[in-house]
């Protein structure tokens, strides 16, 4: 499976699931309100478990993991069918892993010398992150000056919400905005799914071209 559904949405939801019960009924409002992929992260006890689950029942989805800190998890995230990977820093053990495998990577960078470590790699598509704290659009505008005539496309994620996403969406070097602002962890804990769909609807409305 490919990335054609984030890039067709130009959204990537990054959840964090509290609880198993939680994973199927978010991965259904999600495809409810039009959006068939998710980023699952691994920072709950039952974050694997739950990718499992969604892989099983919604195979129609793509389904990333999210929060990717080493290498080990990567085999597991292939077998049970996770189609990529986003991690919060570039760390070349992961993907070196993750290119033995034909298992999608994108890394969060800030820096030039992280960019071009990241294209050295043969990497084209990166998580800028944290967005806002790393100076936001005018960095990601800043980069676009060396980069943007490389192939090397961004996915700003870390404080991006419906208030600043579209000055984001505007540069053509941002391949999608990430966020959790519509899949938010209280939201999900609170079982409040309609909410959700509400919220995913309308950050669809705002990103898709
Ligand atoms: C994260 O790692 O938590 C993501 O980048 C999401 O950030 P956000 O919660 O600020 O959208």
């Amino acid at each position: 499976m490919s990335l054609e559904s984030i890039t067709k949405s130009r959204l990537v939801p990054v959840a964090v699931i509290p609880s198993l019960s939680s994973a199927l009924p978010l991965a259904e409002a999600l495809m409810e309100a039009g959006l068939p992929h998710i980023e699952v992260t691994l920072r709950t006890d039952c974050a694997l478990e739950a990718m499992r689950a969604i892989c099983k029942e919604f195979p129609e989805m793509t389904i990333g993991a999210g929060t990717i800190l080493d290498a080990t998890v990567l085999p597991e995230l292939v077998e049970m069918g996770v189609t990529f990977g986003v991690s919060p820093g570039l760390n070349p053990e992961v993907i070196e892993k993750a290119q033995s495998l034909d298992f999608q990577m994108i890394p969060g960078v800030i820096t030039p010398g992280e960019v071009e470590r990241g294209l050295s790699m043969g990497l084209k598509l990166l998580k800028f992150f944290p967005a806002e704290a790393a100076g936001g659009v005018k960095m990601l505008k800043a980069l676009a000056g060396p980069y943007g005539h490389t192939s090397v496309q961004f996915v700003p994620t870390g404080g991006i919400n419906a208030a600043n996403a579209q000055p984001y969406l505007d540069l053509k070097i941002t391949r999608a905005i990430g966020g959790s602002w519509f899949v938010d962890q209280k939201l999900v804990a609170d079982g409040d799914f309609e909410q959700i769909k509400t919220l995913t609807r309308a950050a669809i409305k705002l990103a898709t071209p």
